[in-house]
């Protein structure tokens, strides 16, 4: 069991009205009885306040910024819900440039498919270039690797969840050349003409590639 006494947790929670909402009374009262530690925001969707009825990409950023401990990157997010609410969440949130490896998730839907692998259109080697702020890595990706699995043979440990484009972890930028994904859940078509890729799912081609952490 977590035991910290130093912890601050704000808890936003969706939910269509209060009478269905679980644990509603219980939470009220931890929230009296730790005031200073623990914060419940009800988003209740059948509310007339529809600037707080659900959660959305424009409304995440304003919470973040109203209860974030210090400097919003330094604190970490938890994620659970439908398959298309924490997809807005973990996007939302690595668009306010919150590190991949600060968004957990937790995955509850069965009813996704398995995933068919196809084949890119070009499987000859191709040159990787990986700028973070403080270091360049150079390496080799080939089909069948994906550029994540192709990093993690080289020594580098890029950030990644599922493995299988659906949940927005590896999301990078490819700066010059192309990214074929093999299966796409997360970005959308903004994302991609911004040179969002993802390397789990991702391989060069046509030629080398550079891609920013
Ligand atoms: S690790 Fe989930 S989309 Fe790449």
């Amino acid at each position: 069991m977590y035991t910290s006494v130093h912890t601050h947790i704000v808890l936003v929670y969706s939910n269509r009205n209060r009478n269905e909402t679980v644990f509603y009374n219980e939470l009220i009262e931890l929230a009296e009885k730790f005031k200073n530690r623990f914060i419940v925001e009800f988003l209740i969707s059948s509310d007339f306040d529809l600037s707080k009825a659900r959660l959305n990409k424009e409304l995440l950023p304003e919470l973040v910024k109203q209860y974030a401990v210090g400097n919003a990157a330094d604190n970490l997010f938890y994620t659970c819900g439908p398959y298309s609410y924490m997809r807005m969440v973990v996007l939302a949130l690595e668009e306010m440039g919150i590190a991949a490896d600060s968004i957990r998730k937790e995955n509850f839907n069965t009813e996704l498919k398995p995933i068919i692998k196809a084949i890119p259109p070009d499987i000859a080697s191709h040159k990787v270039v990986l700028r973070s702020q403080e270091k360049e890595y150079k390496f080799i990706s080939q089909y069948p690797d994906t550029i994540l699995q192709a990093a993690r043979k080289n020594g580098i440990n890029l950030p990644y969840s599922c493995e299988t484009g659906r949940c927005g972890s590896c999301a990078v930028r490819c700066t010059n050349g192309k990214v074929w994904m093999s299966n796409n859940e997360v970005l959308t078509d903004a994302d991609i003409a911004n040179g969002n890729i993802l390397t789990c799912v991702g391989y060069p081609i046509q030629g080398d590639i550079i891609i920013l952490l």
